[in-house]
């Protein structure tokens, strides 16, 4: 095996930390299914176990990828153990039939599908669900997703992906949680858990697919499938946290990404496949390669051939092959020929009816319903609920929001107001824009309830750079007394996968419709409708009030309505740092201090003179993020006390022990006059330790509900986990450190609260 890996280029490398214990889950150590699957695999020849290593897009194939399409004949030969993007309860059970009925041993197919933020019933897209800070919530709103698919047979989500997302410009960063790994660990816990409810084996459970193992998202120049760079240290103490995250939660499968990490595709890495998943990790479930991944170690150039690429990632960890057609073909002779031992295929194989009998597909292989023919009422209630917390008031000058709608009259315009696709977002599956309900229509039904009303123009397109629109959009301007303006970006074309930026400003001629609408003096509220952080500037200085409404999925209109007039009040909170300047970009706020902090130096001008200029700095731009991480406003006003902290100095080694704990707190008040959530978010520095850490971590954050003049102690607990990192010898501990805590309403804020930790 070892010669074999040098074959191939792979090295292993040998883990240099301690290996963390998996916590069991109830589907992975089962003997009764380990025992069947002893019995079928000895029945299997080598063609029928391939089969079950390889997945295909049923239907033409629509991305680069060399996929095949006669899968029915291959299904009866048992050829063929998977197939994805169907989406129908008829076309899944008709393949079925064929695998059940006309293949040998009978092993159902496992369906998946990009179910990415919603199957029939479209929540907002993931960053603007991670931007509720409710995991709870995102829970529910997986669970909606797996109940809708699993009656169509679809029964594999390919969800969570939790990659961090440092760069704006990666289109992708709209499928993350954002760039911080405690929140992303967090959110992408609840995908899983809604996914997979208590047990795989319930009819409306589905399988969860953590993706993409590892570092997709550091792609250089945030330009989609670039190769990343990311040092172990960092690797292990940021990228690595949510996925490991989903393997304590039980995931059963994963998905191995594209790019090329640390020089070693991560579809044939086997320190992250094999060392760090497989062996550290314990993971018991299959690793499926990203669609055509392991074709591309081609162009890569690792492998100059379909049989070396497939027998590199096998090597590597990499248990299904999708897309790349590279198994199917290749893969009986390669072991035939001794380069892949048959064992590392029984592994594989055996991975995959593990999951296979998890849920339940030996006894119940066919969809039960037809799959959601509608949305239930609930749940398009959900799908308004997650919109509204997932929105994030970025400025709101003289109170001007909520509007005071009564006998008013407001302009709507924009590309977005009326837009029922672009609101489905990227990745919509199954949803389809008739169940959207758009701005224009739920802003102009409950305006005038108010007994006001709303004249619209939709002023521009997303992308073009003809005015022909204006003149109508600043005539209906003219005629209101606030604008509400709908801009941003094409949802499609432009965020998800293959939509990397390298502008972040509102794309086409909005931003000049922007100004030339703000030039007849109206106030105007301006909606943001982006899948990544965009450069802002000249919205922040002269729109009264801007909201961050991501894609919102269905319940788009309404939810934005309710938030607009105040029937909710806005509690989203960034997940992702909004840059001044695209050249900011990688930007974000746990970054490492320099030597040379530019703390205290005025970085709004130009350096006049030594002090200014040497130190990390740009001369044109502030460093800091025009909108920080963890910022949002709401309707109230909430005032933060002091940090109050349990001890001032404590032990490392009683942390390491697990003996000792902080208490962390801080009265949060509501001194307005409306309601309010309030997302209250702990931080720390740990200085003085033997290699950087970050100016700042979230190490917990809670939400809670606020009645005007309300006040709450909210706690926090440190521990252990909360402050161990991956120091100088490569060790997971807590080192001795002067460590300094806030309680804060963002990554900015707060007032500290100092703690000596010793010996
Ligand atoms: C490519 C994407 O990178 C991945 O996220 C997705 O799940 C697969 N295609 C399957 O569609």
């Amino acid at each position: 095996m070892r010669s074999l890996l040098i074959l191939f280029g792979c090295v292993v490398l040998s883990s240099v930390m301690a290996a963390q214990a998996p916590s069991p889950t109830a589907w992975e150590h089962d003997p009764q299914v380990e025992s069947k699957i002893d019995a079928l695999m000895k029945q299997m020849t080598l063609d029928e176990k391939i089969g079950q290593l390889v997945t295909y897009s049923a239907g033409a194939p629509t991305g680069p990828g060399t996929g095949r399409t006669d899968y029915q004949e291959m299904i009866a030969k048992g050829q063929l153990g998977s197939l994805f993007n169907l989406t129908g309860a008829a076309e899944t059970n008709a393949m079925q039939k064929i695998a059940v009925e006309k293949s040998r041993l009978h092993i159902p197919l496992i369906f998946g599908l990009d179910i990415i933020h919603g199957y029939r019933t479209e929540f907002p897209v993931p960053l603007g669900l991670s931007a509720t800070w409710d995991p709870a919530l995102v829970e529910r709103t997986a669970y909606v997703a797996a109940k809708e698919a699993s009656r169509a047979g679809v029964r594999w989500a390919y969800s969570p992906m939790v990659d961090i997302t440092r760069d704006a410009r990666w289109g992708r960063i709209v499928e993350s949680a954002g760039e911080d790994p405690y929140l992303g660990s967090a959110i992408a816990v609840a995908y899983v858990r809604g996914y997979q409810g208590t047990k795989l084996s319930d009819p409306d459970s589905i399988a969860a697919c953590t993706k993409h193992f590892v570092g997709y998202g550091a792609a250089e120049g945030g330009r989609d499938y670039n190769a990343a760079e990311i040092p172990v240290r960092l690797l292990r103490q940021v990228y690595l946290p949510p996925f490991q995250a989903t393997i304590d939660a039980g995931v059963a499968t994963f998905m191995s990404a594209f790019e090329a990490l640390n020089g070693v595709p991560a579809s044939a890495n086997a320190f992250t496949l094999t060392q760090v998943l497989k062996k550290e990790w314990a993971f018991p479930g299959f690793v499926t390669s990203d669609w055509g991944s392991i074709g591309e170690l081609i162009p890569q150039g690792v492998a100059n051939s379909g049989a070396v690429a497939a027998g590199k990632a096998i090597l590597a960890g990499v248990d299904m092959d999708m897309e790349s057609n590279v198994y199917s073909p290749h893969m009986a002779e390669l072991v035939k020929s001794g380069m892949v031992p048959e064992s590392v295929i029984d592994d594989s194989v055996r991975r995959v009816l593990r999951v296979k009998f998890a849920l339940g597909l030996f006894d119940r292989p066919y969809a039960e319903g037809n799959g959601p023919d509608g949305i239930a009422p609930e749940d398009a209630e959900l799908a308004r609920k997650a919109a509204e917390e997932s929105f994030v008031l970025l400025k709101n000058d003289g109170g001007l929001l909520p509007l005071k709608a009564n006998g008013k009259t407001i302009a709507l315009i924009g590309p977005l107001a009326d837009d029922a696709g672009q609101m489905l977002g990227s990745w919509s599956t199954k949803s389809e824009p008739k169940d959207v309900v758009t701005l224009r229509s739920a802003l102009t039904r409950q305006v005038e309830v108010a007994q006001g009303h709303v004249i619209y123009a939709r002023g521009t397109d997303i992308l073009t750079l003809s005015d022909n629109g204006f003149s109508d959009a600043v005539g209906v301007a003219r005629k209101s007394d606030i604008v509400v303006l709908a801009l941003g970006e094409d949802a499609v074309l432009m965020t998800g996968e293959g939509g990397s930026r390298a502008h972040l400003d509102l794309p086409g001629n909005q931003e000049q419709l922007l100004e030339a609408v703000a030039a007849t003096g109206k106030p105007v509220v301006l909606l943001v409708f982006s899948g990544r952080p965009l450069v802002l500037n000249w919205a922040a200085q002269h729109a009264l009030a801007i909201m961050e409404v991501w894609f919102p999925g269905i319940q788009a209109g309404p939810a934005m309505a309710n938030v607009l007039l105040g029937a909710s009040a806005p509690s989203g909170r960034l997940t992702a740092s909004f840059p001044r300047a695209v050249g900011q970009e990688p930007l974000y706020y746990n970054h490492f201090s320099t030597g040379r902090p530019a703390d205290g130096v005025d970085l709004s001008h130009p350096p006049t003179n030594g002090a200014e200029k040497y130190k990390s700095r740009y001369i044109d731009v502030p460093n800091s993020a025009l909108f920080p991480f963890g910022y949002g406003l709401t309707y109230s006003t909430i005032t933060y006390s002091p940090t109050t902290v349990s001890a001032t100095t404590a032990s490392a080694k009683e942390f390491n022990a697990g003996t000792a704990k902080l208490t962390v707190s801080a009265e949060v008040r509501n001194t307005g006059s409306r309601a309010a959530d309030e997302v209250v978010q702990l931080y720390i520095r740990q200085t003085g330790t033997s290699v950087v850490r970050p100016v700042r971590e979230l190490k917990g954050f809670k939400r809670i509900p606020l009645a005007p003049g309300a006040s709450q102690k909210v706690e926090f607990t440190l521990g252990r986990d909360e402050l161990k990192f991956w120091n100088i010898e490569m060790k997971d501990v807590v080192e001795p450190a002067q460590l300094t805590v806030w309680v804060a309403p963002d990554s900015t804020a707060g007032k500290p609260a100092q703690v000596s930790i010793g010996q």
